[in-house]
């Protein structure tokens, strides 16, 4: 695996992968897990060259937010990639992706408001600019993120289609499904920052959502299913909910279950936190 840090190097690199065949992009940010690697499997299965990235993205995380804490641990992931199969390991430095005088900025309106966009305004600005640069820099033939950033990928997509980009081509933006710990929690990067009881009671995320979801299965009501979601998180330990919310998994738009069309779009959305640690998941009613 070559590992590769400027733009000059990693052109004529990428050129001589293209040659020998498709080319997948992983993007990430590194501290890379069970579910990471999951993406760069199923990216080894579908093409020849498999190209991760690793860069903590400074314009998706606002004030007060995690960039430098964020975990950086790029000899371990450079060792974790090879042992997969990867072909090349694009870990540019802020100032390659951000050059002295960078202005421009991509903003996605619709599927990036409400829900995290609500909660972290700008985040998903930085992720549909960093994003697009690493497809226009790796012109890969496809690029593969894990739902569990269920509203990213949306995002993702609907910045492809809008800016009609070919590489990867919008058909060609592949969602993974979410990677699970033996208790459900799923697979992230910021699991790393919950203390050993913090761990124990983050379980109660992915349990409560399935409780409201069998509820809601049951004719309850949405409103007291989520209302019941919320208490039961906050009786577990989380110190806040953000959010829990149903909405329709193509357009997130806010989706009764009993609206009388296709249950098996909606998807159940929370966020919450326990003490500074914010969590995410996601969960189809169907
Ligand atoms: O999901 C992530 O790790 C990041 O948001 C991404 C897609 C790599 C962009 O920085």
């Amino acid at each position: 695996m070559q590992t590769i840090t400027t733009l000059a190097q990693l052109r004529p690199a990428i050129a001589t992968l293209r040659e020998q065949g498709r080319v997948a992009l992983v993007p990430t940010m590194g501290a890379l897990h069970e579910g990471h690697l999951t993406l760069v499997r199923a990216a080894r299965a579908a093409a020849p060259n498999v190209v991760v990235s690793i860069f903590v993205n400074p314009r998706q995380f606002g004030a007060g937010e995690d960039l430098d804490a964020y975990p950086r641990q790029m000899e371990r992931d450079a060792g974790l990639l090879e042992a997969e199969g990867a072909a090349l390991l694009w870990a540019p430095p802020p100032g390659e992706v951000y050059p002295e005088g960078y202005a421009t900025n991509i903003s996605v309106a619709g599927v990036s408001e409400g829900l995290c966009g609500a909660d972290r305004p700008g985040h998903f600005d930085g992720v549909a600019t960093v994003v697009c640069k690493l497809f226009n820099q790796v012109m890969p033939d496809m690029a593969l993120f894990g739902e569990k950033d269920w509203q990213q990928l949306a995002v993702i997509r609907r910045m492809a289609r809008d800016l009609d980009l070919t590489r990867p081509a919008v058909e060609a933006i592949r969602g993974v499904p979410i990677v699970r710990e033996a208790d459900g929690l799923a697979m992230s990067s910021r699991n790393a920052y919950l203390s050993a009881e913090q761990r124990v009671q983050a379980a109660a995320l992915p349990r409560t959502m399935r409780e409201a979801i069998a509820a809601l299965g049951q004719g309850a009501e949405p409103a007291h299913a989520l209302a019941e979601l919320r208490d039961a998180l906050r009786n577990a330990g989380f110190s806040q909910v953000d959010y829990a919310e149903l909405r329709d998994a193509d357009t997130l738009a806010a989706r009764d279950p009993d609206d009388g069309t296709d249950r098996g779009n909606v998807r159940l959305f929370v966020a919450a936190r326990i003490g500074t640690t914010r969590l995410i998941d996601n969960m189809a009613l169907g």
